[in-house]
């Protein structure tokens, strides 16, 4: 496990946004794993932005969403497909049939099935890119899902309901439902990228590097993976103990 800590959320960004040009650079027929979310905003951003400055491409590539809601349509602008569409996909050369995100067809969890096969066959995933819940989840994998789950149909627990209903004019429209990648599926990638910035991820990072690895905190399931590295900016970093071991100035 790696874990660098950057003095602001820009360079956390930054440095994320570099791992993920450098991985396409060194296989430009890279599968990419990537996430939705208020902390990746910035990341696209940096994105869009080395691909409209320095023409980098990611034509050869083909990319995995984590999740997506349930209960909405696809064109709802709170769907995460609206999210891609709208923060990446529309600003980048990425070939929009290789854009995967869970359909939300009649039968979810047949949907969830389909998924879980397609990142089997079009896969493994080079990079997956993660954020965290201030509960510890990743992806819509809530506290206590199993670490074994694949691709599946879940329920949000009452706090990412509370975390999401910024997105929306009323709590009770945020979606009670999504198809997630399971922590299994997400353990598969080749290597995980998992951002997080703000004091309020602060003590789900420290459960997830430090804390016993338990279905509490489906994040600590990445201690297992043999590549994973965290980024974080300092307030986010701020509950580890021995933060200056990881400092990056
Ligand atoms: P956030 O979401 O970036 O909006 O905090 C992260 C997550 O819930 O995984």
């Amino acid at each position: 496990m790696k874990i660098e800590i950057y003095p602001t959320a820009a360079a956390a960004e930054q440095a994320v946004v570099s791992k993920i040009l450098a991985q396409v650079a060194q296989n430009p027929q890279s599968v990419l794993g990537l996430a939705t979310g208020g902390t990746m905003e910035a990341v696209y951003g940096g994105l869009i932005s080395a691909h409209e400055r320095t023409g980098t491409s990611f034509a050869g590539c083909a990319s995995f969403n984590l999740d997506e809601y349930l209960d909405l349509s696809a064109n709802d602008p709170n769907s995460y497909r609206s999210y891609m569409e709208s923060k990446f996909f529309d600003h980048v050369d990425l070939p929009r049939d290789r854009c995967y995100l869970p359909d939300v067809g009649p039968d979810p969890e047949a949907s969830a099935a389909r998924y879980e096969n397609l990142i089997r066959e079009v896969g493994p995933v080079d990079l997956q890119l993660l954020g965290i819940g201030g509960n510890g989840h990743i992806g819509f994998n809530e506290p206590l899902t199993p670490f074994s789950t694949t691709t599946h149909v879940t329920d949000l627990s009452p706090k990412t309901i509370e975390a999401n209903a910024r997105y929306f004019v009323h709590k009770n429209e945020v979606p009670r439902r999504a198809i997630t990648m399971g922590i299994a599926t997400i353990l598969s990638a080749r290597s995980v990228v998992l951002l997080a910035t703000g004091r309020q991820k602060a003590s789900a990072i420290l459960a997830a590097i430090k804390g016993p690895k338990t279905e509490r905190c489906p994040a600590s399931a990445l201690q297992g993976h043999e590549s994973v590295t965290f980024v974080l900016d300092s307030l986010a970093g701020s509950a580890l103990e021995d933060v200056s071991l990881y400092a990056i100035s």
